[in-house]
């Protein structure tokens, strides 16, 4: 029998915790960790996202400063506003939320981020730091995903774990992270791509495979091995008239089939998902306390 990976329990844990870091951040230093939250156009699934991160700010203790913008503002003016938070020293966090409309080089807007703000982890600067091994923000999916196999006891040092998709945001940061020398790490990956020759050749020989592709179901119950690890970050949403909102919620995972050959699964919804936002919240209050270990380092 396959384990589920409650992703929404270990997020309960990892949220009750860091919600007494801030209690004992606010009473010691009078410092609240603010995020500010830039939301651009009407996207329903950013739309989404964005309200299920504000929530989380007020559960936790953090103060979210909410900024929403029609699509056609520029890109100018965005970057404005970046520099007007970079400098505010109620914000230890800024998050972008991706995709931006066509006109707005996304590259350009996270370029002019604070790497100090930086709690998404998709500076440069913070990739290039975790890539060498240096202390920096981490991608909240990919760290998210680090702390379920964790609180699941999964060893990773060792493993063979393959990544299906190369995002900037998933696949990348995630490969690095699984090679860095510590017991979160010492992984050998295999990365795979819409270019790649033989998925399934891949992933059969993985111990974990984790699925970051986009495709609705895409990982079938042949590309994995017996007893294999399967992490699925897919959300798609898929047409189905029988639901009340018009639509269901499937992974990048065929759940029902690959299910029955793990060892360990993560459902969707309820497996990576409520991790990335909590670990945008670890992200945003390791952020504040840095900055009041500054500010004390000043005195
Ligand atoms: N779009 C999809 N996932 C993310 C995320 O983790 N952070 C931001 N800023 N945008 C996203």
């Amino acid at each position: 029998m396959t384990k589920i990976i409650d992703g929404k329990e270990i997020s309960r844990i990892i949220r009750a915790e860091q919600k007494k870091k801030v209690e004992i951040l606010v009473e010691n230093t009078g410092i609240v960790p603010g995020l500010a939250v830039i939301l651009v156009g009407e996207d329903p699934a950013s739309q989404s996202y964005v309200r299920s991160k504000r929530r989380a700010c007020k559960k936790m203790g953090v103060s979210s400063h909410d900024f929403n913008f029609a699509p056609d503002i520029s890109e100018q003016e965005l970057l404005d506003l970046i520099n007007i938070l970079n400098e505010d020293p109620e914000i230890h966090g800024i998050l972008v939320q991706l995709p931006l409309p066509k006109h707005i080089d996304d590259n350009k807007i996270l370029l002019a981020i604070s790497p100090d703000k930086d709690v998404d982890g998709f500076h440069p600067q913070s990739l290039g730091k975790l890539v060498i091994g240096m202390e920096t923000f981490f991608s909240c999916t990919p760290f998210g995903i680090i702390k379920l196999l964790e609180y699941s006891n999964i060893e990773i040092e060792g493993k063979h774990v393959c990544i299906v998709g190369r995002s900037n945001i998933v696949g990348k940061p995630m490969a690095n992270l699984l090679l860095r020398k510590d017991k979160t790490g010492n992984a050998t990956v295999t990365v795979c791509h819409s270019r790649t020759k033989d998925i399934s050749y891949h992933t059969k020989q993985a111990d974990i495979v984790i699925a970051a592709i986009g495709k609705p179901e895409f990982i079938t119950a042949d590309m994995i091995k017996d007893n294999a690890i399967v992490i699925d970050v897919g959300i798609n949403r898929v047409n189905d008239p029988e639901a009340e909102r018009g639509y269901k919620l499937v992974g990048d995972v065929d759940y029902s089939e690959v299910s029955k050959k793990t060892s360990f699964i993560t459902p969707v919804p309820g497996g990576v998902g409520p991790m990335t936002i909590t670990m945008l919240m670890y992200n945003t209050i390791l952020s504040a306390t840095r900055f009041a270990e500054k500010k004390k380092m000043e005195k």
